[in-house]
């Protein structure tokens, strides 16, 4: 039984829209040159299933890095932020919510939980279950799209503060100008002295970064070639997905890793719902994510450049990934 009043979620987002985002992106993206496939489309049922195994790959150091980083961190993240609401940008991370949760419950400011999320249902039962044990948070879900519906979250109690908690280092799958626009977004609904929580991947060895994108069980191939099966299903298109092979690499001058897909060989592809033929040529490759690793000297440029003020940063021991406290100027 839920107390009235305790638990709100709102829904900003629905099948449709979500329909004609994945329409729009995919027409746009289908003939650009070179194609691309925003990284958004990756996250059905299966692909967030596939996301969740390659959290557990030896070669995928981001989670774990970021987890331990988080564990050592928090109740210091905590002491120092003294938010009484803690709202988190794409919730999925369960483990995450609950360090955050309960360090902030020890650090006695905690009295609010957002958390945002593109899924309904997966919303809904993380709801359901934070509840559960922690009877007394008041918990406000918002089903969104963190780069369109920030507007719509629930603002500062009278006399309280809100810290966003942004975490994954999704902000390296943003390009620089995505990025600007998010974190001016961001910054544009919080008052003054309200904090960002900003996790990022850092630029480390490329042995290192490759393999997490590129392991040897082939999670990640899987992954990149299951965005083909999501535009099949819902789009009616005909991709022969297995005609298409996984790209992983570092590109040094914008430091970031992309992931592209490349055809095997030349194909035509009928995009039923958008009445779209698209070729592709034996060899061309197709962009579907960059997942960029920062030197901190450039989050600190970002972050101001957006209206932030970097107050703290956590680095794990191998400097593989950041925690950055941020506070809104
Ligand atoms: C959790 C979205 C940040 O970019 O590392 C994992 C997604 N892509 N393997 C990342 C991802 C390929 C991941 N993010």
């Amino acid at each position: 039984m839920s107390t009235p009043g305790l638990i709100q979620l709102d829904v900003h987002l629905t099948d449709a829209d979500a329909d004609a985002a994945l329409r729009a992106d995919v027409a746009r993206g289908l003939t650009a040159r070179p194609k691309e496939l925003p990284p958004k489309w990756f996250y059905d049922a299966r692909g967030s299933e596939l996301f969740e195994k390659i959290t557990e790959l030896p070669e995928y150091y981001p989670f774990r890095t970021e987890r331990a980083l988080l564990t050592d961190s928090v109740a210091d993240i905590a002491r120092s932020s003294g938010a009484d609401t803690v709202v988190e940008l794409g919730s999925g991370s369960s483990t995450k919510t609950r360090l955050l949760l309960d360090a902030f419950a020890a650090a006695g400011t905690l009295r609010r939980y957002v958390p945002q999320d593109v899924s309904e249902s997966a919303l809904r039962g993380a709801v359901d279950e934070l509840h559960r044990d922690y009877p007394s948070l008041a918990l406000h879900g918002v089903v969104g799209d963190f780069t369109r519906d920030l507007d719509r979250l629930p603002g500062a109690d009278p006399g309280g503060k809100r810290m966003i908690a942004f975490l994954g280092g999704t902000i390296g799958n943003l390009l620089p100008g995505p990025r600007h626009e998010f974190l001016t977004h961001v910054r544009g609904v919080l008052a003054p002295g309200e904090q960002l929580l900003l996790g990022t991947g850092l630029a480390t060895d490329p042995a290192v970064m490759v393999p997490a994108y590129d392991d040897a069980a082939g999670i990640t191939a899987e992954f990149n070639r299951n965005v083909l099966y999501v535009l099949n299903r819902e789009l009616g298109a005909n991709f022969e997905v297995d005609a298409f092979e996984h790209v992983a690499l570092w590109d040094a001058a914008n430091e970031w890793i992309e992931m592209r897909l490349r055809a095997s060989r030349d194909m035509h592809v009928r995009v039923r719902a958008l009445d779209l033929d698209v070729r592709f040529l034996a060899g061309e490759e197709m962009a579907t994510e960059i997942s960029a690793k920062f030197r901190t000297e450039v989050v600190d440029e970002f972050v101001t450049a957006a209206g932030f003020e970097p107050t703290r940063r956590w680095i794990d021991p191998d400097r593989r990934f950041a925690l950055s406290l941020l506070t809104a100027i």
